[in-house]
């Protein structure tokens, strides 16, 4: 049931794509490219989209432009500080969802294991302390998602040796996170493409029935 209605929305995108205009669709760049191995996205799309930003930023320090970029988040919680500084591993908190695909966001309480005694008085750990107290689910902001049309897992592509900077950028040097790597599709076709893995529609889409 679930896949058919996937298959009629994918359908309809299909039929009533229609490029905007003066742009280059994602779907005819990832497609134009010909398959002599290029993989990475053009530098001039790649300029136009940091110019575009940049200007408004331009008189901020380079912490407060971080700061500015990304979404901001109930709890102030630092990668800097526990995956650069504590050097926690990734996978620590992210464990990896019972299939693999989706990884996990940890759950207050699983904070709390530290924050029951360290940096009390930081109120960050405050707010934080108030979620676990009441055992109510953080409602992070989300930075990397997908639409529900696309299929992706972490499983298989850990397994082909892809690191989570790969996708990600440098998580571990970001006090607050923000989009700076791309999962366009034409990022997924380049590497597929470079790597030798399937670009048919079907592996992203699925339109098996
Ligand atoms: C091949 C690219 C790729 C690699 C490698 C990768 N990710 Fe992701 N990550 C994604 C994409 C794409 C999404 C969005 C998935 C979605 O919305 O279905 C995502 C989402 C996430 C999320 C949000 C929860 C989820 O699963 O949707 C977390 C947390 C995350 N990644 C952490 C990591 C960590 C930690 C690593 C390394 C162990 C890693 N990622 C490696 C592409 C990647
Ligand atoms: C293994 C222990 C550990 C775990 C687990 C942990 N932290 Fe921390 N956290 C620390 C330490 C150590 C500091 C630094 C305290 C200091 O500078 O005084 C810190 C600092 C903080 C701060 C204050 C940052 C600042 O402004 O200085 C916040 C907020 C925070 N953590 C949130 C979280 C959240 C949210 C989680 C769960 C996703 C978490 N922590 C998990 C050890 C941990
Ligand atoms: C102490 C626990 C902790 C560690 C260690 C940690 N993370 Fe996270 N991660 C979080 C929390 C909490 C969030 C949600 C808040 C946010 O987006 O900053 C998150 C969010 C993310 C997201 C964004 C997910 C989304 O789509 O919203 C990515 C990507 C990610 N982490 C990657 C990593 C990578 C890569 C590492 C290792 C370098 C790492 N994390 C280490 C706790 C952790
Ligand atoms: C770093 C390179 C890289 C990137 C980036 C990448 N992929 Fe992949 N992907 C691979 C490789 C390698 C395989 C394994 C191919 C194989 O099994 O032969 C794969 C396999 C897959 C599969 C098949 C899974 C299965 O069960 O066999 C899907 C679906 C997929 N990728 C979706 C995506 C999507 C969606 C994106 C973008 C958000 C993406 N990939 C980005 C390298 C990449
Ligand atoms: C390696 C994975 C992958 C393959 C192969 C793939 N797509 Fe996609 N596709 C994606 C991702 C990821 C998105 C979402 C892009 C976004 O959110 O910006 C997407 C989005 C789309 C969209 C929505 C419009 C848009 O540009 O966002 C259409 C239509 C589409 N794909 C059609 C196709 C067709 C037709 C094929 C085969 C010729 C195909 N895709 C092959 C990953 C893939």
């Amino acid at each position: 049931m679930m896949q058919r209605w996937r298959l009629v929305l994918l359908l309809a995108l299909l039929a009533f794509w229609i490029p905007p205009p003066g742009s280059t669709p994602a779907v005819a760049a990832a497609f134009a490219q010909n398959s002599a191995g290029t993989t990475t996205n053009s530098p001039a799309q790649n300029n136009a989209a940091r110019s575009s930003s940049s200007t408004a930023q331009e008189n901020a320090s380079p912490l407060q432009t971080e700061l500015l970029r990304g979404p901001e988040q109930p709890v102030p919680f630092s990668h800097k500080q526990h995956a650069g500084t504590l050097k926690m591993p990734c996978e620590y908190c992210h464990a990896p969802s019972r299939s693999g695909a989706t990884l996990t966001i940890p759950r207050a309480s699983f904070c709390m294991q530290c924050h029951q005694t360290i940096a009390t008085d930081n109120p960050g750990v405050q707010k934080l302390t108030e979620y676990a107290k009441t055992d109510r689910t953080i409602p992070w902001v989300r930075v990397y998602e997908l639409p529900s049309f696309v299929s992706f897992s972490h499983k298989v592509h850990l397994q082909h040796g892809a690191t989570c900077e790969q996708c990600h950028g440098a998580v571990a040097e970001r006090v607050r996170l923000y989009k700076e790597s791309d999962i366009s599709m034409a990022t997924c076709v380049n590497c597929h493409r470079a790597k030798r893995a399937s670009v048919d529609c079907s592996t992203c889409h699925m339109l098996e029935q």
